[in-house]
């Protein structure tokens, strides 16, 4: 439990309201440290109902209540919000940075001189308080401020911390990654269907393979290379599978878009 702070939620949609109510089902805050503003009154609905915390209409009211600050609005909006409230903040907050794509530079500029900013890159499976997320520092945060930041993701996400400039690889690893798999279990929804399974069947197999495969990871402790060749028999039906996999260059075609997502970041955190 951390004692003695407020933390305020500026744009209550989402993802701050699944790290929001992360936080109360792990302990670290009571919902009566919790605030959330937003310009959509179904949003603060949500948000108080999910959270059963307080919501603002106004973001004034989260830094006058609240000592930690998330920004949770979307990346596009981040500029409007920090001309509106940036000069409000003083060195007192930690202002915790969700916007995925916008740099620690570009916040500190809105901020009066001094201002602590942690920026993260969190992932949508934190929706489900099963995401993974990188944490870096802005350059006036310390280090007990990352280890706040890092309690707090905790509650939802594996975090690690990074230096800011492998940002743009954990976004490519990631925050873009699940959008990898479903691509890959639609893919693979297309192959059952082709090989004369019913769409719904081929859907719900594929689905629960990839959260028992998942599961089975994240259990066992043994690494994807290792699982892999345990499934994968000589002359079997795995080993035709890869083979075909490997034949077309699926993995150098994985790392390049992998690649490509890192690219696509780095430009866009340099607009
Ligand atoms: N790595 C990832 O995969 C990942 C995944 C999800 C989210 N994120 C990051 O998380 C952030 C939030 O995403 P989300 O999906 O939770 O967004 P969301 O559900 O759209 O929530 C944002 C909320 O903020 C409101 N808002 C916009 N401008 C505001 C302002 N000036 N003051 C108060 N409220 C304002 C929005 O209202 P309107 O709809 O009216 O604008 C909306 O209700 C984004 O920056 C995104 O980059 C990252």
């Amino acid at each position: 439990m951390i004692e003695d702070r407020r933390i305020g939620f500026i744009g209550s949609g989402k993802m701050a309201t699944a790290l929001a109510s992360g936080l109360v089902e792990a302990g670290v805050f009571t919902p009566d440290q919790i605030m959330g503003s937003d310009k959509l009154a179904e949003a603060r609905e949500a948000f108080a109902g999910t959270v059963g915390a307080r919501t603002a209409d106004n973001n004034a009211a989260i830094l006058e209540a609240c000592d930690i600050v998330v920004l949770a609005v979307k990346p596009q909006h981040a500029d409007a919000l920090l001309e509106e409230i940036g000069s409000g903040f003083t060195p007192r907050h930690l202002v915790i940075s969700i916007l995925a794509g916008v740099p620690t530079s570009r916040i500190e500029r809105f901020l009066p001189d001094g201002c602590r900013v942690i920026r993260t890159m969190p992932n949508t499976p934190m929706l489900v308080g099963n995401g993974a997320a990188a944490l870096c520092k802005g350059s006036h945060a310390r280090d007990e401020d990352l280890a706040l930041a890092r309690e707090i993701f905790e509650s939802a996400a594996t975090v690690i911390v990074v230096d800011e400039p492998q940002i743009d690889a954990v976004t490519a690893v990631s925050g873009s990654g699940p959008a990898y798999f479903f691509y890959l279990v639609e893919a693979i929804i297309e192959g059952g269907i082709k090989e004369g399974l019913p769409p719904e069947q081929a859907a719900e197999l594929a689905r629960q393979t990839f959260v028992g495969a998942a599961e089975l990871l994240a259990a066992s402790g043994r690494s994807a290379a290792e699982l892999r060749k345990d499934v994968t028999s000589p002359g079997g039906t795995t080993q035709a599978a890869i083979e075909s996999l490997d034949a077309a260059g699926t993995r150098r075609i994985i790392a390049d878009a992998v690649r490509a997502a890192a690219l696509r970041s780095r430009e866009l955190g340099a607009q």
